[in-house]
């Protein structure tokens, strides 16, 4: 049976612990903060505190996969590419800012220019490399938006200083924050009239981000993706973040990386897009990702150039997959295909065995990944 002590359930709720055991009391459980709440005491409790608990799709991963993704020793960590991932209201700019940056065009071939998917692409600059993620601004995506949150080590927010900070705006922040990821924000549309950036800081402050330039530590750049205005600034400021930042992986071990998109295609079968984040991921490699494995049979860059093998930060795109996986899950590497199809059926089995559980009872699980 799953529980949780009293002061984890504190913990995950941002509140005192002694306030928990004071409304434990209240409802005549008696608890000391080393207790353990069985699921539907703690479910109760939460609601108690205004906890909208939702059913989260949890990624139950096997004993076997969590040993996989063990934590490098530090003397095995050499520098990676920065992540960054550019977040922000749906029409704000993201994808135009993101093709200012490199200078192409992917806005116009958009089915009704809206971002349809996390697109990843590898950029040089000034010979460092930046890895770039879109997220799409539609509410339906909110989910996704959460995920590039998680991958990501950098969140370039783009607001409009036409319009302001809106629901995914606090979103995005809010995403950013319990990542524990650095912001920068571009105040994007300045050739607008009607452009009010002060506005924009204005608003910024009040969600805890106090502008650079009014005494505080958020770096705010002022940028026109439309007529390229800005740019250099805020790649410079990226780069600077991510110089102090020094991200580090160990290139030398079995990947994990994250799934950020997938699809079915109708020749190539399962493709899915992979952020590597630890290890190095090769060409013939045996995976698994939650119920589906396989082996890697064709892997392509961002520019659709086919390569052998990707370090941590880059994106690629694998062929060779049993089936669809589930964007945001994890992606592990093997020792055999056999092995990989054994994890994978055992995930299966694992998720048919919660499904049925789900029904009659929210897991644990769920509940604390969504408070
Ligand atoms: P979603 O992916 O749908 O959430 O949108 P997005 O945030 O990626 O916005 P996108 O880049 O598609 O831009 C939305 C609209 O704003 C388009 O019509 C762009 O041409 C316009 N736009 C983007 N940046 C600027 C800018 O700096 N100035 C002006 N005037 N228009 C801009
Ligand atoms: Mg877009």
């Amino acid at each position: 049976e799953k529980s949780i002590l009293v002061r984890d359930l504190a913990d995950k709720m941002k509140i005192n612990t002694t306030e928990l055991i004071s409304k434990l009391i209240t409802l005549g459980v008696m608890a000391n903060q080393n207790q353990e709440l069985d699921f539907d005491t703690a479910l109760l409790i939460a609601d108690e505190f205004g906890f909208n608990v939702k059913l989260k799709e949890t990624n139950v991963i096997d004993n076997n996969l969590e040993s996989l993704d063990y934590e490098d020793k530090e003397e095995d960590l050499i520098p990676r590419p920065p992540v960054v991932t550019v977040m922000g209201h749906v029409d704000h700019g993201k994808t135009s800012t993101l093709d200012a940056i490199r200078n192409t065009r992917v806005t116009k071939s958009e089915a009704g220019g809206i971002t349809q998917h996390i697109g990843a692409s590898t950029i040089n600059i000034n010979g460092q490399k930046v890895v770039f993620l879109d997220t799409p601004g539609h509410e339906a995506f909110t989910a996704m938006r959460a995920r590039g949150a998680n991958i990501t080590d950098i969140t370039v927010l783009v607001v409009a200083a036409d319009d302001g900070i809106m629901p995914q705006t606090v979103e995005a922040i809010n995403h950013s924050k319990n990542a524990g990821v650095e912001i920068i924000v571009a105040i994007n549309k300045m050739d607008k009239e009607g452009a009010n950036p002060d506005r924009i800081k204005q608003e910024l402050t009040e969600y805890g981000l106090v502008p650079e330039d009014w005494g505080g530590d958020t770096i705010t750049v002022p940028i026109s993706a439309k007529k390229n205005e800005g740019i250099d600034e805020l790649l410079e400021m990226i780069l600077m973040v991510a110089e102090m930042q020094e991200y580090k992986a160990n290139p030398n071990r079995k990947a994990v990386g994250t799934i950020i998109e997938a699809k079915l295609d109708k020749g190539k079968g399962p493709v899915a897009t992979v952020l590597v984040q630890k290890g190095t991921l090769k060409f013939g490699d045996a995976v698994v990702s939650g119920c589906v494995s396989g082996k890697i049979r064709a892997m392509f860059d961002d520019k659709g150039k086919s390569v052998k093998k990707a370090k941590p930060s880059i994106p690629v795109q694998i062929l060779g997959l049993s089936d669809v996986p589930e964007s945001g899950d994890k992606i592990y590497v093997v020792d055999d295909e056999k092995i990989a199809r054994n994890i994978a059926q055992k995930e299966q089995d694992k998720a048919k065995e919660e499904k049925v559980k789900k029904q009659e009872n929210l897991s644990l699980d769920a509940l604390f990944d969504s408070i």
